[in-house]
C-alpha cells in the first residue's frame, strides 16, 4: 500500500540486559522529526485515529503492549498488528488510519514530521474518499 510501510528497527542487546532501539531522523526515521507524542491508558474497546493527514508523515511504534492499525489509502485496506517494540509503522499523507485492539498497558509512541496542526487533519471519512478520487 502506498504511503504505508513497516520499518524493522535494529534492536541491540540480549535477554539478560534487555534491548535498545535507536531512532534517528533521516536514517531509520524517513523525515525530520519535529514532534513526538504518545498515547496510553486506552480502553480495549476504544478506537482512536479515524482521520488522515494532508501532508504529515508519522512513524508509529508500540513501545508497550499491542494494538492493531487499520489503514486505507482510498482503494485498499490493510490491518497491521503492532506487537513489537522494534517495529515501526510509517504512515504518510492521505492514509485513513484507525487504531484499536489496545491492551491495558499499551503505549503507542508517534514520531511526526511537523508540529501539531489541526488544519492538516481530514476527520471526515466521506471527504477523505472524495479527495482520494480527485488525486
Ligand atoms: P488525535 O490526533 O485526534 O488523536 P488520535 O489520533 O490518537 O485519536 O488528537 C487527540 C487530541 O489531542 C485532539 O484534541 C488534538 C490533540 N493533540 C495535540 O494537542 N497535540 C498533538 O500533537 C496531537 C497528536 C493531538
Amino acid at each position: 500500500m502506498k504511503n504505508c510501510k513497516i520499518i524493522d528497527f535494529i534492536k541491540r542487546g540480549d535477554r539478560k540486559l534487555g534491548y535498545l532501539v535507536a531512532l534517528e531522523e533521516n536514517r531509520n526515521i524517513p523525515f525530520d522529526v519535529k514532534r513526538v507524542y504518545y498515547t496510553y491508558g486506552v480502553e480495549s474497546g476504544s478506537i482512536r485515529g479515524k482521520h488522515a493527514h494532508k501532508e504529515l508523515e508519522q512513524v508509529l511504534i508500540c513501545v508497550s503492549g499491542n494494538l492493531t492499525v487499520r489503514c486505507f489509502d482510498g482503494e485498499k485496506f490493510e490491518e497491521i498488528d503492532l506487537d513489537s517494540e522494534s517495529t515501526g509503522l510509517y504512515i504518510g499523507p492521505m492514509i485513513w488510519h484507525e487504531m484499536y485492539g489496545y491492551d491495558k498497558n499499551t503505549v503507542l509512541m508517534v514520531l511526526a514530521s511537523d508540529y501539531y496542526n489541526e488544519e492538516d487533519y481530514i476527520r471526515d471519512y466521506d471527504k477523505f474518499n472524495i479527495l482520494c478520487q480527485e488525486v
